[in-house]
């Protein structure tokens, strides 16, 4: 009878709280079983902190205050202090045992972090700087990538060049990849001599030499790899005899027969005395029927007997090192077309080796401008950034004119062909260019803004991070790196 009396006042409560309550732990239960949720034990500390007890309690009061305003009441862990301080620091241990189950979807939203980050922990990934969202490290491999092509974008002064030596200096001590640097402003060599890489020289007044007529075995993925040297004379030869419409086809006959003839006693026995120079095609242009012939004979003349003869010689330097810096500021107008061409050229060569050994190349042309204006170093850069993926090559291009990069149709496959893109402060006009083609977001615009130097977004594969590398000035090597003309002279001093 007594029971009976009890179960009735039970009976009689449970409509208005415990109904209630079992239907919350009803649908909990359900969201357990069926949504993949989780339930947790969750502690939340605000840590407050202040310089006096008087800055202190304005600052609790401030945060109480916030807390209310969303519904939310912070309670003060008076005589808990202490361990209310160790347990926010991370030490993973929790000293405060107010605690409340939360499922999965309703913790998550303590834990912030949901900003995408770049970080790739493989044996060959390389810093690029921090994450501007987070600072947590930026570590990536290139050559994970679709496709490894690169671009270095900015205004003058951003830090182009001094984020490719830093990409160099620590490929270099990361990977075993080789590096090939084409330098028109000749400031790579204090880097590339540190890392005991050889530098050369190309100038007229230069005793090192490059040959431009070198030939490897590999050096066309086809059975014939004179094909394509015949492909790289007669590009260097249209630069020579110039002209609007360049080469005529009887030309083009003439130079492509005297190819193959050059090349035959290499062939044959292949050691570098019969490596042919330009003075070979010279003399057996001379000996060809054709008139045509003596006139592109004529015009490579000066090149071979002439002022200009600086790559009439067989290669005299280390070409082989595993990182090599092509100089040519010295060349003058005349010369620098056909000195960026070569050195494509040799760039091609070192790369077709490379592939045969399984191994990467990595190549980086600064002033990428100076490349794309003329026709024939053009076609060449298009050439590389369609096919040296395949060979293992890695070319990064650094400029501070993208309307250049996207003045042809040609041309701007390059920046389509480029899955890695760093890119620094841009100038008003490029930024617009930039934001329509790379569908950039106007407040991911706002890090290419004015941005200081060694700041900027960066596009890896389908990923855009904004990113700040400030490199401490104090280091040896920022000296070596470093093109600002006062730090230099500093640095020049204290050798
Ligand atoms: N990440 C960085 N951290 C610190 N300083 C930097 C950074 N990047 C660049 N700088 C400073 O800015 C200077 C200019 O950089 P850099 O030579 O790379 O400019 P650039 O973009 O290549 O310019 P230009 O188009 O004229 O060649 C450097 O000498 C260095 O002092
Ligand atoms: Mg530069």
């Amino acid at each position: 009878e007594k029971s009976e009396i009890i179960s009735k006042v039970y009976l009689s409560l449970l409509p208005s709280d415990l109904a209630t309550y079992g239907r919350d732990a009803k649908a909990l239960l359900k969201e357990l079983q069926s949504q993949n949720e989780r339930m947790f034990l969750v502690t939340f500390l605000v840590l407050n902190t202040g310089k006096t007890e008087q800055e202190l309690e304005t600052n609790v009061f401030q945060a109480v205050s916030i807390a209310q305003k969303h519904n939310c009441e912070l309670c003060r862990l008076d005589f808990q202090q202490e361990q209310g301080l160790m347990s926010s620091l991370p030490l993973a241990d929790c000293q405060i045992e107010i605690q409340r189950g939360l499922t999965t979807s309703s913790t998550a939203i303590f834990v912030p972090f949901t900003t995408q980050e770049l970080f790739d922990n493989g044996k060959e990934s390389l810093y690029y700087g921090l994450n501007a969202l987070s600072n947590n490290l930026i570590m990536v491999d290139r050559k994970k990538l679709k496709n490894p092509n690169g671009l270095i974008l900015g205004t003058p002064g951003s830090g182009k060049s001094f984020s490719a030596k830093r990409e160099i200096c620590n490929a270099f001590l990361v990977t075993d990849d080789d590096i090939i640097i084409c330098d028109p402003e000749c400031e790579y060599a204090p880097l590339v001599e540190r890392l005991h890489g050889q530098v050369i020289h190309i100038s007229p007044a230069s005793t090192q030499y490059i040959n431009p007529m070198d030939i490897n075995s590999n050096y066309s993925e086809e059975d014939n790899p004179l094909a394509l040297k015949a492909d790289f004379v007669l590009s260097l030869c249209e630069l020579v005899v110039g002209g609007k419409e360049g080469l005529q086809p009887v030309e083009k006959t003439v130079i492509d027969r005297c190819v193959h003839v050059i090349y035959r006693k290499y062939f044959e026995n292949p050691t570098p005395e019969n490596m042919p120079l330009l003075e070979d095609l010279y003399n057996a242009l001379l000996t060809q029927d054709e008139p045509e012939a003596r006139h592109v004979a004529a015009a490579l003349e000066i090149y071979v007997k002439g002022s200009l003869n600086i790559f009439n010689h067989h290669t005299n330097v280390d070409i082989n090192n595993r990182i090599v810096c092509f100089d040519i500021k010295q060349l003058g107008k005349q010369l620098k077309k056909l000195g960026m061409l070569i050195v494509q050229d040799a760039v091609w060569g070192r790369v077709t080796a490379n592939r045969s050994a399984g191994k990467s190349t990595r190549y980086y042309a600064d002033e990428f401008h100076l490349l794309l204006k003329e026709e024939q170093t053009a076609a060449y850069s298009v050439e590389i950034w369609k096919r040296f993926r395949k060979w293992g090559g890695i070319p990064t291009a650094l400029t501070q004119n993208v309307k250049d990069l996207l003045a042809s149709p040609e041309v701007s496959n390059i920046f389509e062909n480029s899955d890695f893109v760093y890119m620094l402060n841009q100038a008003n006009g490029d930024r617009q260019i930039l934001a329509k083609q790379l569908n950039i977001s106007p407040h991911q615009l706002s890090y290419v803004t004015h941005s200081g130097e060694g700041e900027g977004l960066l596009f890896f594969g389908n990923v855009i991070l904004p990113f700040v590398d400030h490199f401490p000035k104090d280091l040896e090597l920022y000296r070596i790196l470093t093109t600002r003309l006062s730090e230099v002279a500093e640095a020049q001093k204290h050798e």
